[in-house]
């Protein structure tokens, strides 16, 4: 906890300092440099050796629409905000779930998905918050789900991995009761295991969205117009529906 509160008081700091690529310079330049992790199925996941997913395409279909080519770069989840300060890359899309904590070390972009964190666990464990009373709870580092779960009274261990695909892991194998994600990978991952997992219920919403460098408006303005046409145009529905079977976006 201490750690986290730490590292968001750096990147405040780090946000006063460093000189963003302005949106001029991008579209001069013909290319944007994106980051995002890779190993957050549906979302964003290295596959075989190509960067796909959920965001990955929708970054690309934005980017296109922008006039632009895509540069990706691809970094542990953790890193991601810091790389930013750092103008590593222009922006980053990574499932980041808008918090007040993060909106002052960044600048969030309108959300580009809805969604929740919730729990999963083998058939016949935890499926509640009140359920988690007494067990071990497995979830991603630096996350919204690890924010939330502190939150939650009478937990025995919050044990927290690099990767989010780690902590599914964990449950899997049985060294943890329960793991608390994405209400979307946690679908999938019910799906995967069959009759081993089950999904549990919605600890709580959040609203996802694309993250700048403090104060570049210029780009933020840019990445929610693309945003707006893609929501307005049919291609956002569509592609969420082949990820989804539903349209993801906030209402
Ligand atoms: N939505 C959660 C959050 O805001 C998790 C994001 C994890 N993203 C990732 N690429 N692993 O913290």
């Amino acid at each position: 906890m201490k750690k986290a509160l730490l590292t968001l008081t750096a990147l405040a700091l780090l946000a006063t300092t460093a000189q963003a690529r302005s949106w001029e310079e991008i579209k001069k330049s013909g290319t944007i440099k994106i980051a995002t992790e890779g190993a957050f199925p549906p979302f964003n996941v290295v596959k075989g050796k190509e960067l796909t997913g959920f965001e990955v395409d929708l970054a690309n279909q934005l980017a296109r629409q922008l006039g632009l080519k895509v540069q990706w770069v691809t970094q542990p989840f953790d890193s991601l905000l810091i790389g930013l300060q750092q103008d590593r890359y222009d922006f980053v899309i990574a499932s980041h779930g808008i918090t007040p904590e993060r909106a002052r070390a960044v600048d969030f972009s309108s959300p580009h998905y809805c969604t929740g964190g919730a729990v999963v666990s083998r058939v016949g464990g935890p499926k509640t918050a009140a359920d988690l009373k007494g067990k071990t709870v497995a979830v991603q580092v630096g996350t919204t789900y690890l924010e939330n779960v502190r939150k939650v009274p009478g937990i025995k261990e919050v044990k927290t991995f690099p990767k989010d695909t780690d902590a599914q892991a964990a449950l899997m194998a049985g060294r943890v009761d329960a793991w608390v994600g994405d209400k979307f990978t946690g679908l999938d991952l019910v799906k995967a295991q069959k009759g081993k997992l089950a999904a549990g219920s919605l600890l709580f919403n959040e609203r996802i969205g694309m993250a700048v460098r403090k104060g570049n408006a210029g780009l933020l303005k840019e990445l929610n117009a693309a945003l707006t046409k893609s929501l307005s145009d049919g291609s956002y529905a569509k592609l969420s529906g082949q990820y989804f079977g539903t349209d993801v976006r906030c209402r």
